[in-house]
C-alpha cells in the first residue's frame, strides 16, 4: 500500500503552463453590422419605432464591428415570435437552441485543436468547458466529451455565467491544473451564443439596444500543458507566466444580468469604458512590477474585444502607440463581442499575424491578457511569446 505522503508528493510539471494549440469556430451564418438594424427591426416586427431604430443605427455605426455571426437564423427568428416582444416568457426555447449548438460549436474548435495540437487525443487530461449561453445537466462539458469521443476518466469542469473576463479565467485555472499534474494536458473550451440574449427593441429599454448591437457568436478551445514534448512536434505558441483576478473599485453594477424567463438580460453601464481604463495601470504593475517591466508600450497586448470605447479609452490611459490594440480591434471588428471566447481569437490572431515578426507577440517578450466582465472584474494573463 501506497503511504499518504507518497500519493501527496505525485510528481507536478517542471515548468510552466504553455498554450500548445488554438482552435476557433463560427457559425456560418453572419450579419454585416451595416444591414443589422434593418434585419433586427424587420424581424422583431418593430419598424414602426423609427426613432429607436435610426439611434440603433447610429449606435450599430459607432460599434466599429463590420459583421457578427450567429447560429440564429431570419427564419428562426420569425418561426418564434416570442423573440419579438421585449421580455417575452422565451427561456425554453432559448435553451433548446443553446443546448444543441453550444456543445456543437465547441466541439467545432476543439477539433481545430487537437489537429493541430498533433497529438492523439487520449492525451487530454482535463477539460474545462465554459459558456454563459444556457444550462443543462449534464452540460456542454459532458456533450463534448462524447462528441469528440475523450477518455471517460478526463477531469472536467464547467464553468457557467461568468461572462466576459472567462477567457482569462480558463488560462487560469487551466495552468493550475497543468503545473499541478506532470504530463497534464488541459483541453479549455469558451463556446457562447447571443440567442441568450436576443429581444425585440423597447422604448423603455433603450439601453438593451448596446447589447443588441454587441454581441455574437463563437467558440475557442486550447490546448494548455507544460514542459512540452518537441521530441513528439509539441510546441508551445505562449508560456501563461502569472495570472490574477481582481474586483474594481467602485464598479458594483456596472457590468452585470439575470438569466430570466424572458432570456439573459444584461446590464452594461455607460461608464464601463471608463471604469475599466481608470483601473487597469494599477492591474499593469501589479503583474508586471515583479519583471522590472514600466513600459506599456514594450509589452504586447491582448484585451478583451468588449467594445470600441473600451478600447479607446485603455489606448488614452494607458498612452498606448495607436497599433498596439489593433488585434483586439480586427477581431471585434470581423466577429463582435463573443463574451468568453473572444480574447482566445485575439490570442490566436496576435500569434499569426506575428508570423514575421520573431516572436509569437510581435516580435516582444513579454505581453498582457485582458478578460473584462461582470463584477466589474479584471482576469490578467501574464504572457511570454516563443520564437518563431
Ligand atoms: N446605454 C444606453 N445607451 C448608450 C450607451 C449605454 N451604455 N452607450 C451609448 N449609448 C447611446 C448614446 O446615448 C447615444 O444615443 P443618441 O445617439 O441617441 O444620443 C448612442 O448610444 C451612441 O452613443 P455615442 O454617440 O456616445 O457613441 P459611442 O462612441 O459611445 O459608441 C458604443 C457607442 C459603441 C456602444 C460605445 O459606447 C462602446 O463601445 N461602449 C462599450 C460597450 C461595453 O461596455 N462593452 C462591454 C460589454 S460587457 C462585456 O464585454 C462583458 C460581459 O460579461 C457582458
Amino acid at each position: 500500500m501506497p503511504s499518504l505522503e507518497s500519493i501527496k508528493k505525485a510528481p507536478r510539471a517542471d515548468g510552466f503552463a504553455s498554450i500548445l494549440a488554438i482552435g476557433r469556430a463560427n457559425p456560418e451564418n453572419f450579419i454585416e453590422q451595416s444591414a443589422y438594424p434593418d434585419l433586427f427591426f424587420r424581424i422583431t416586427k418593430s419598424e414602426h419605432l423609427v426613432d429607436l431604430k435610426n439611434k440603433f443605427k447610429r449606435i450599430c455605426d459607432k460599434t466599429a464591428i463590420r459583421k457578427r455571426h450567429f447560429v440564429w437564423t431570419e427564419e428562426f427568428i420569425t418561426a418564434n415570435p416570442c423573440f419579438s416582444t421585449f421580455m417575452e416568457k422565451s427561456l425554453n426555447i432559448r435553451q433548446e437552441v443553446a443546448i444543441r449548438e453550444i456543445p456543437k460549436l465547441g466541439a467545432e474548435a476543439a477539433a481545430k485543436a487537437i489537429q493541430e495540437w498533433g497529438q492523439p487525443k487520449s492525451r487530454i487530461t482535463h477539460l474545462i468547458f465554459c459558456t454563459r449561453s444556457g444550462m443543462g445537466l449534464p452540460g456542454p462539458d459532458y456533450q463534448l466529451t462524447q462528441i469528440l469521443g475523450l477518455n471517460p476518466n478526463v477531469e472536467r469542469v464547467m464553468i457557467y455565467q461568468q461572462g466576459c473576463f472567462a477567457g482569462g479565467t480558463t488560462l487560469r485555472l487551466a495552468k493550475c491544473l497543468a503545473e499541478s499534474h506532470k504530463g497534464a494536458r488541459v483541453l479549455v473550451v469558451c463556446a457562447e451564443t447571443s440567442t441568450v440574449l436576443f429581444r425585440a427593441p423597447s422604448m423603455e429599454h433603450q439601453e438593451d439596444l448596446v447589447t443588441q448591437a454587441l454581441f455574437a457568436d463563437g467558440a475557442s478551445a486550447l490546448i494548455v500543458g507544460a514542459d512540452p514534448d518537441e521530441t513528439a512536434d509539441e510546441h508551445a505558441s505562449f508560456v501563461i507566466v502569472s495570472t490574477s483576478q481582481v474586483l474594481l473599485p467602485e464598479s458594483a453594477g456596472a457590468i452585470g444580468g439575470h438569466v430570466s424567463e424572458g432570456g439573459f438580460l444584461p446590464m452594461i453601464h455607460r461608464d464601463v469604458p471608463q471604469i475599466v481604463s481608470k483601473n487597469i495601470g494599477k492591474c499593469l504593475e501589479e503583474a508586471f512590477t515583479p519583471l522590472g517591466i514600466m513600459d506599456w508600450n514594450s509589452i504586447f497586448w491582448v484585451p478583451h474585444p468588449g467594445g470600441r470605447a473600451i478600447l479607446d479609452q485603455l489606448d488614452e490611459r494607458v498612452g498606448l502607440k495607436p497599433e498596439k490594440l489593433f488585434i483586439s480591434r480586427h477581431v471585434l471588428k470581423e466577429y463582435g463581442n463573443m463574451s468568453s471566447a473572444s480574447v482566445h481569437f485575439a490570442l490566436d490572431e496576435m500569434r499569426k499575424w506575428s508570423a514575421k515578426e520573431g516572436t509569437t507577440g510581435e516580435g516582444l517578450e513579454w505581453g498582457v491578457l485582458f478578460g473584462f466582465g461582470p463584477g466589474v472584474t479584471v482576469d490578467t494573463v501574464v504572457l511570454r511569446s516563443v520564437p518563431i
